[in-house]
């Protein structure tokens, strides 16, 4: 008895109900948070978060494109979003002689919004748990694919009296908490989503990869659109009869700042998270999988930047590939360092002992010995494919050689595919990088994981730099001409190309030797999960589970608050314009400002211009463009970021770290006014004060 005990408060003393800040929760049960939401300073009801009845905040926020978010901010739908999220739309209307990327973009009227094609904004119209009418006839005694078939009959039943082409409407069953729960999504998109406004990169994306996941942070990471409507306010095609859509709610925006402890609320999309997974994971990824990762990664930015920064024309070719590579390789740097410092695996192994210890008389027992199993076997395979994504699959030659054998046998043009890679190919990046992540490759892999062709031809070759010299010389898809003169007709030339041999012959190894592995043992991996998820919302019956993130819309609260990343540094939690004119150096890509900017400082009276600011929030990629509201529900902010030292958010929260990044809604105001000019827009606009 006295065992039980001690363990009962060992147990507590390890793992809080709930870390402070820690949750993404279902709006739809928001009524369950609404207390301690209000304990901290919300003064706002459930109702206000997520209604159906009436018009909530909820229907403020839209999922914008496919993985960021939005807010409505106008009785004429103009909507917020990150610059980062619009960029691709950005980039589609810039051209030499006006290059909107570079100088920013502002419509002077809403005859110069610019319409997008492709880009949609979707409204949650309502979620509910379904669970009970997508498991109807399933009976335990029933194999897997038996309930996978029921699942799939189930939910194509339940949504398919709800989606309508014609009206927008889309919906979605959603397995939530390892498939324990099915929810139902029901979204209406608008599809005729117009450009209003955006800042110059140097305003939009200021410290660029320097700053990116770090703190102090000075970018100005926002761009404006507009939804429109037909006359019905019903979603339509693009049309120049269209109308600005009339939202059932928009959002008011609040000049009154923020200040450290203040209330925040993140209304967004995270999008992956894996939060109740067991030590066996937890060290995969911070012990194997982000490793290594980092280091091939770290292999091709140093090539990269080496070339980039001795020719401009190669920066300009490479800067969207090389921030692609680096934003999830600084990600990953942070979230192994902080799985090691909060010293996950072993408070997890500690859980999972008293996991153990509770399961041995219930259905649970060995289901832990299972999972551990599972990923003794899949790990060789899965860290070989990461492997290969992060080496082979790297080597932009060969990938190039695919893509156009893929256009030609699909009757597509070679052309498109051709202009678009020349156009920012630099070959001597590309053999570089070659002989660096195969070298990596052949070194690392064990020898039962490489494929029998790579040793022969290695051997063959006697070293990677003959090898290289030998593909690059031999490739027909070096050359330009070669490749636009290619025909259907010439798929016998292509499979004969060393490029493409290569880009095949591992691809058929991984599609025989690790794919079928890996396919099933993932799939046993998430059964398994499906049981230890339920076992342990029984193992802590009074601890509140949120699920997983999956894109679907969340609610983060928190509070503004600095950090400490480290022995005698402390962070305070908001930035000014001073930090930006501290920072600006025209020989510095990245902190190059406009001299607009520098002009406006220069006048005075703008050094406590708010720029950004920290919170507790737990939010994730996909978040980005997420409305930070405060406690009167007005919007006082736009988040982009979380500092790289908390990014093992995405598996355990650390209060004293995980912080995400906001633009502070008062610089957006002022980079429209003094840089954009656009001081039109304010008049729709509500605001609090
Ligand atoms: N780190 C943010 C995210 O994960 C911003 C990325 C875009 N900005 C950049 N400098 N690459 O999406
Ligand atoms: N920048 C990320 C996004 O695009 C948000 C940062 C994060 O929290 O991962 O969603």
């Amino acid at each position: 008895m006295k065992r039980i005990i001690v363990c009962a408060l060992a147990l507590l003393a390890f793992f809080p109900v709930l870390r402070a800040d820690e949750g993404m929760w279902l709006p739809v049960l928001i009524s369950q948070r609404i207390e301690d939401m209000q304990a901290h300073g919300f003064r706002l009801t459930a109702e206000d978060v997520y209604s159906v009845n009436q018009a909530s905040l909820k229907d403020a926020v839209v999922l914008f494109g496919g993985g960021c978010t939005g807010e409505v901010v106008s009785r004429d739908g103009l909507l917020f979003t990150n610059h980062h999220c619009g960029y691709g739309q950005i980039q589609q209307h810039s051209s030499v002689e006006h290059d909107y990327l570079k100088d920013g973009f502002w419509a002077m009227s809403r005859e110069e919004e610019l319409p997008n094609r492709g880009l949609t904004v979707s409204f949650l119209q309502r979620m509910e748990e379904v669970t009970a009418q997508v498991l109807k006839g399933y009976e335990p005694s029933m194999s897997e694919a038996q309930r996978d078939s029921i699942v799939r009959v189930n939910s194509a039943a339940i949504t398919k009296s709800i989606v309508n082409p014609d009206k927008g409407i889309r919906a979605n069953v959603e397995a939530l908490y390892y498939a324990n729960q099915y929810f139902l999504f029901v979204y209406k998109v608008y599809r005729d989503v117009r450009l209003v406004g955006a800042p110059p990169s140097s305003i939009g994306k200021f410290g660029g990869d320097t700053d990116n996941w770090m703190w102090p942070r000075h970018t100005g990471d926002f761009s404006i659109f507009r939804i429109y409507a037909g006359k019905d306010n019903e979603p339509a095609d693009y049309s120049p009869d269209n109308v600005p859509y009339q939202p059932k709610r928009f959002f008011t925006i609040s000049r009154a700042g923020v200040k450290e402890g203040d209330f925040t609320f993140v209304y967004g999309c995270p999008g992956s998270t894996k939060e109740y997974v067991t030590s066996d994971e937890v060290r995969y990824v911070g012990e194997v999988s982000d490793p290594q990762k980092i280091a091939l990664r770290t292999l091709r930015l140093d090539i990269q930047k080496k070339y980039m920064s001795q020719d401009q024309a190669v920066r300009i070719q490479y800067s969207s590939k090389n921030a692609s590579v680096s934003n999830a390789w600084k990600k990953w740097q942070g979230e192994a360092k902080g799985l090691a410092r909060r010293g996950t695996v072993a408070s997890k192994k500690e859980f999972e002992r008293y996991f153990r210890a509770w399961s041995r008389t219930n259905q649970y027992d060995g289901l832990l010995d299972r999972i551990s199993a599972l990923y003794e076997k899949r790990n060789p395979y899965y860290r070989a494919y990461e492997y290969y994504t992060e080496t082979v699959r790297t080597i932009e030659l060969l990938s190039f050689a695919s893509n156009v054998r893929t256009a030609l046998t699909a009757g597509r043009p070679v052309a498109d595919v051709a202009e678009r890679f020349f156009k920012d190919y630099f070959q001597p990046i590309d053999e570089e990088i070659f002989v660096a992540v195969m070298d990596a490759f052949d070194k690392q892999m064990d020898p039962a994981f490489k494929p029998a062709w790579f040793k022969d031809k290695l051997a063959a070759y006697g070293s990677l730099a003959a090898w290289r010299d030998d593909l690059y010389a031999r490739s027909l898809f070096t050359d330009k001409a070669r490749v636009l003169a290619l025909t259907k007709d010439d798929l016998k030339k292509i499979d004969a190309d060393p490029a493409w041999e290569m880009y095949d012959a591992f691809y058929q190894w991984y599609r025989a030797d690790l794919q079928p592995v890996i396919t099933e043992v993932t799939r046993d991996i998430n059964l398994a999960y499906r049981e230890y998820m339920k076992a342990q919302m029984e193992f802590q019956p009074d601890k509140a589970f949120y699920p997983d993130a999956n894109m679907t819309l969340r609610v983060a609260y928190g509070k503004v608050a600095g950090y400490s990343p480290s022995d005698a540094v402390y962070y305070s939690p908001v930035s000014t314009l001073k930090g930006i004119i501290e920072k600006d150096d025209p020989n510095i890509f990245d902190y190059d400002i406009p001299q607009a900017l520098r002009d406006i400082y220069a006048e005075g009276g703008h050094d406590d211009q708010p720029v950004c600011f920290l919170a507790t929030n737990h939010t994730s990629g996909g978040n980005s463009g997420s409305p930070v509201i405060n406690a009167d529900g007005h919007l006082i902010g736009i988040n982009f970021d979380r500092v790289w030292e908390g990014t093992m958010s995405d598996l355990a929260f650390d209060p004293d770290f995980c912080r995400n990044i906001s633009l502070d809604i008062r610089y957006l105001l002022f980079v429209v006014e003094h840089i954009g000019h656009a001081t039109w827009l304010f008049d729709e606009m509500r605001f609090a004060e």
